[in-house]
């Protein structure tokens, strides 16, 4: 086959310049303060900053914008507890943060903090926008008061009883065993979990943005401007915008670390507030630095604003935050680019099993290119969760990376040091030429989020240039001297598809693309490098570029991220003085062996029907299921403490191998556990969360 190809005159421009190009915003969630970076939140910053990458590779003018999240009761505490003033943990977080986010090659054009003079303005003028289009109102709500921390409590940080299942230890606005939502006031036995105290129950005044009056607005904008994925579109429309929308509430009594609302002193911006704003605050910080104007970036037509964010904080970002910019009049995002969530090892990670795994620790064991590419390859437009098994991990950076990609630049690397770039490109079987069409697709598949159709192609790509080396055998070539222009050749063809892999690969792999523009002495800037081959150059003597991984470092990585859970005791046993009355009345009975406690058979059960027995001034009749089609009728002497509505559901101990008894009213096949006296002071036994009926008590 012919050569196709035409040497390159100079060196190659970028696609469009920048005056030319798309002005793109674009801005990763804010990182909370409050902890450090994992793996989990890796899959956002490297989403983003592969697009960003991509987008100034293609010439656009670009800018992406970060800052941390400071704000919020948890960071108040968590400074508390440390001794230390919030300025002062928030500062720390934030080079934490910082130094991770560089170790991964995440590259922000600024990083921020919403604790910034800049955003306290914004929120501000935010602020009297949203005054002025009369969306405030006011109103008292009663919420729970933790006395000793001296602090009103966030649903998370309340535990109790359910008020309907009668699971213990829920959290504070939903029960994770029957799925009840409710206000944290209505939990049966509530506890602070800052403090383990039990919560008063205090009036305070909130501020909230009536945003139903921007329903129209939101109803249009999700319908029809493009900006979010028709599964979110659809999502919302079916969750949210079928109904009024609530207030949200937008204030929090002091004490509270946050911004002060001018128009309402001891009263604070709740975090979800001034968090969203921080995206403009940090792009008006970029801005000084750099001689921008705001207008131009926020305010304008022609600058287009991304949004990259985790499916959780979904609509806070498509309901309220445009509902905000819309009254401020600031642009609308373009898009809002929403992914799920990484699990790892099929499961949802955690501490104890080692898998919530901090960036920091990963990169002492392993290459941060590795996680940049296994992420690409898992990335896609969808909002789909994403998983991460260290033997598929394993597998992909070998066979992929080191296998096929810098396979191909190692394998003629040690003789092209000695031969340099041929001036003409040889005849290679038309592979340039095809890598080259291939170019547009993989681009359009980087803008479109579809990092893993990307990578599937590049991969192609390399499986097709492989062969031409093993075929050609540089290292025979190398060993007569006579054959040195077919070696420079090889070496020519081999570096050269080595080079625009290292292109359409460098938003993934910056430092792949910094050695391969040092090797060739041709540094990657731009993609349209991809579309003619580099000749006449020198080539720098080789380097390794990437060492294979072991999975035992990785196993070693999830060992020490394992953490146990502290050994120390935890409450003070002095703090509680339950009254002996209830011994006193019913002494203990006589020592049992535990094969006198094996023969009582108790099972969780759910009650699934109970009535009334009008005859009988003590009774319920429960229909208890263990499970499957089991099914027991049991009467119950707890008529005076229980209403039949508020068992069903949930879930109760029952002695189920007792003899069944004939009662008047109809068979007992069985006993559900209780305490206390009688009467109304009867408790049933509950189960906590995740027991299933039919599962034994030992
Ligand atoms: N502070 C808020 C965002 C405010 S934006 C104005 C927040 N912070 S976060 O630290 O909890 O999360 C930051 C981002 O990381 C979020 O977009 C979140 O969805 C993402 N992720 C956190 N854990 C994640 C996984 N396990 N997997 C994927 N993304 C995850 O939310
Ligand atoms: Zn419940």
């Amino acid at each position: 086959m012919s050569n196709p190809i035409q040497p390159a005159e100079a060196s190659p421009v970028a696609a469009g310049s920048p005056s030319a190009g798309r002005r793109l915003l674009v801005t990763s969630a804010l990182p909370y303060a409050n902890g450090p970076i994992h793996i989990g939140h890796l899959v956002e910053y490297i989403q983003t900053d592969i697009w960003v990458r991509f987008q100034k590779l293609r010439g656009n003018r670009c800018v992406y914008v970060c800052a941390d999240d400071t704000h919020g009761t948890a960071i108040m505490i968590r400074a508390r507890n440390e001794g230390r003033s919030e300025e002062e943990l928030i500062t720390q977080m934030s080079g934490a943060h910082q130094a991770d986010f560089a170790g991964f090659e995440i590259e922000f054009d600024h990083y921020g903090s919403t604790h910034s003079e800049e955003n306290r303005q914004l929120c501000h003028e935010f602020w009297q926008s949203m005054r002025a289009a009369d969306l405030i109102s006011e109103r008292g709500i009663s919420q729970l008061f933790d006395p000793e921390a001296e602090t009103f409590l966030a649903d998370r940080f309340v535990r109790g009883t359910c008020p309907k299942c009668g699971s213990l230890n829920q959290p504070g606005d939903n029960c994770g065993v029957c799925g009840a939502t409710y206000s944290p006031i209505d939990l049966i036995d509530p506890k602070s979990t800052l403090s383990g105290s039990t919560p008063l129950v205090r009036e305070a005044t909130h501020l909230f943005v009536r945003l139903e009056r921007l329903h129209d607005f939101l109803s249009e904008w999700i319908e029809s401007s493009g900006a979010l994925q028709s599964e979110t579109a659809n999502y919302l429309k079916g969750h949210f915008l079928a109904n009024e929308l609530r207030d949200w509430d937008v204030s929090r009594p002091a004490p509270y670390f946050g911004f002060e609302i001018p128009d309402a002193p001891g009263h604070y911006w709740y975090v979800w507030f001034d968090a969203p704003i921080g995206y403009i605050a940090s792009t008006q910080q970029w801005c000084q630095r750099s001689g921008e104007r705001l207008d131009d970036w926020w305010r304008s037509a022609d600058c287009e604003v991304h949004h990259f964010i985790g499916k959780d904080i979904t609509y806070f970002h498509t309901l309220f935050w445009p509902g905000m910019l819309k009254t401020a009049g600031y642009s609308l995002p373009t898009k809002v680019h929403i992914h799920g969530f990484l699990n790892v090892g099929g499961e949802k990670m955690s501490k104890s099993t080692g898998t919530l795994v901090a960036a920091e620790t990963y990169l002492k064991f392993a290459d941060p290119s590795f996680l940049r590419y296994f992420y690409a390859t898992k990335l896609s437009s969808k909002v789909e969760d994403l998983d991460l098994g260290l033997e598929e991990f394993t597998d992909k950076i070998n066979s992929d990376l080191i296998g096929k990609v810098v396979n191909l630049a190692s394998r003629v690397g040690k003789f092209a040091s000695g031969t340099g770039l041929a001036t003409r490109y040889p005849d290679d079987g038309g592979l340039f030429a095809a890598a080259a069409a291939a170019g547009e697709e993989i681009a359009e598949a980087y803008e479109a989020c579809d990092f893993s159709r990307a990578m599937r192609r590049i991969m192609e790509l390399a499986d097709a240039a492989n062969p031409f080396v093993e075929h050609a055998r540089p290292w025979e070539m190398k060993k007569d001297p006579a054959r040195v222009d077919e070696l420079r050749d090889v070496c020519t063809v081999a570096l050269n598809l080595f080079r625009q892999l290292a292109i359409y690969l460098a938003p993934v792999l910056p430092k792949l693309a910094r050695q391969c523009g040092e090797l060739l002495g041709d540094p990657i800037v731009a993609w349209n490098q991809s579309q003619r081959p580099l000749l006449g150059s020198a080539v720098q003597p080789f380097r390794r570029m990437m060492d294979r991984i072991q999975i035992e470092d990785l196993q070693k990585m999830i060992e020490e991220s394992r953490s146990e859970e502290p050994a120390v005791a935890v409450g003070d046993a002095s703090r509680w003085t339950d009254s002996d009355q209830p011994l006193r009345d019913e002494p203990l009975a006589a020592e049992i062996g535990i094969d006198d406690f094996a023969k009582v058979d108790l099972r969780i059960a759910r009650v699934v029907a109970a009535e009334q027995v009008p005859e009988a001034n003590k009774l319920l009749k429960l229909t208890l299921s263990l499970g499957g089609d089991e099914r027991r009728q049991v009467f119950a002497g707890i008529k005076a403490a229980y209403q039949p509505e508020e068992l069903v559901g949930r879930l109760v101990v029952m002695v189920a191998n007792l003899a069944p008894r004939k009662m008047r009213f109809g068979l007992s096949e069985g006993m559900v556990t209780a305490a206390g006296p009688g009467g109304a002071e009867v408790f049933l036994l509950g189960v906590d969360e995740g027991g299933k009926p039919g599962q034994r008590v030992h």
